[in-house]
């Protein structure tokens, strides 16, 4: 049975849909949704080419991944896919939000040229791969530590979709600091030869970071996830005075918002995400991660710990 939502999917595929060899030019990105349909559309794609790799339900954040992506590249090309391996049993996969009208609809405004949204049977025709990119003890802590196996699911899609793709420039959001930093380590770790390029967060007016879950949140969900920014602005604040000063700034202001249920507040170092000791002076990454409602939410600050004002 067709639902209203792959009704709607189809009828974009009808109108966008990538004829062999052609790339669109009026404006709309064109939508591809297999491997060949990719290729032929990427042989079209003057270099250099950028990807933004999405799970859909897009924001201003991708927007803006993709308007640095056409600063650094002459095409971009999005992707669009839930990946189901980066899911862990009983998580979030069948409450993310779809909106593939609307996702197409901002790829058109930003100027994206060509946008691959596959099937999971397109990405994984054999099932679940049985082989995948190992995150190592690196995707064990913080978001891995609650999450385990995400990164290697993440990863392992990443990787594919670099190969699919084959561009020469990838942007990543700095909201999923952990995801960026794996993603470096995978490119340099296993000689991928693209570029990787870190876009900062983007928040709205009041500081909330954006992301596709915060469309989860109830209206009092909203004002209580605000605790997460304004944790890592105090933090921000007291960077100056040290490690501890930061971690107890950022401290005192969690606790004072019980109903987010904080899973880690860490100061770490920003390529190791192992915890920086009490005198450490430089460059830190300080990350939280609470439950508002039923939603899980992530945001991070980099800071200089121990610079002067
Ligand atoms: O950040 C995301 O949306 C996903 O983790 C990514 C990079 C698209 C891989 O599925």
């Amino acid at each position: 049975m067709t639902t209203p939502a792959a009704a709607r999917a189809t009828d974009h595929t009808a109108q966008h849909t990538a004829q062999p060899g052609a790339v669109s030019r009026d404006g709309a990105p064109l939508l591809v949704r297999t491997r060949a349909e990719l290729a032929a559309a990427r042989a079209e794609l003057p270099g250099p080419v950028a990807v933004v790799m999405t799970m859909g339900a897009l924001h201003a954040g991708h927007a803006a991944l993709v308007e640095v992506a056409r600063e650094r590249a002459a095409s971009v090309v999005v992707t669009i896919f839930l990946n189901p391996l980066q899911f862990g049993a009983g998580a979030d996969l069948a409450r993310y939000p779809r909106t593939l009208d609307a996702d197409l609809a901002l790829l058109g405004d930003v100027g994206a040229d060509v946008v691959f949204a596959p099937s999971p049977d397109v990405v994984y025709p054999d099932g679940d791969p049985a082989v995948r990119v190992s995150s190592g003890e690196l995707g064990t802590v913080l978001e891995g530590a609650a999450r385990p196996g995400h990164f290697d699911g993440v990863l392992t899609v990443v990787a594919k979709l670099m190969h699919l793709v084959r561009p020469d420039v990838a942007l990543f959001g700095q909201k999923d600091a952990q995801q960026l930093l794996l993603v470096r380590r995978m490119v340099r770790d296993l000689d991928l030869g693209v570029e990787v390029v870190s876009v900062p967060t983007v928040r709205d007016p009041d500081g909330l970071a954006l992301s596709s879950r915060n469309a989860h949140l109830s209206p009092l969900d909203r004002e209580v996830a605000l605790v997460l920014s304004r944790a890592l602005a105090a933090g921000e604040r007291a960077a100056p005075e040290g490690a501890s000063a930061v971690r107890r700034a950022a401290r005192d202001v969690l606790v004072r918002e019980p109903l987010a249920r904080v899973d880690y507040l860490a100061l770490v170092d920003p390529d190791t995400l192992a915890d920086v000791p009490e005198h450490f002076r430089g460059p830190a990454l300080l990350a939280v991660a609470a439950r508002v409602g039923p939603t899980r939410l992530i945001d991070n600050a980099p800071l200089v710990v121990g610079a002067s004002r």
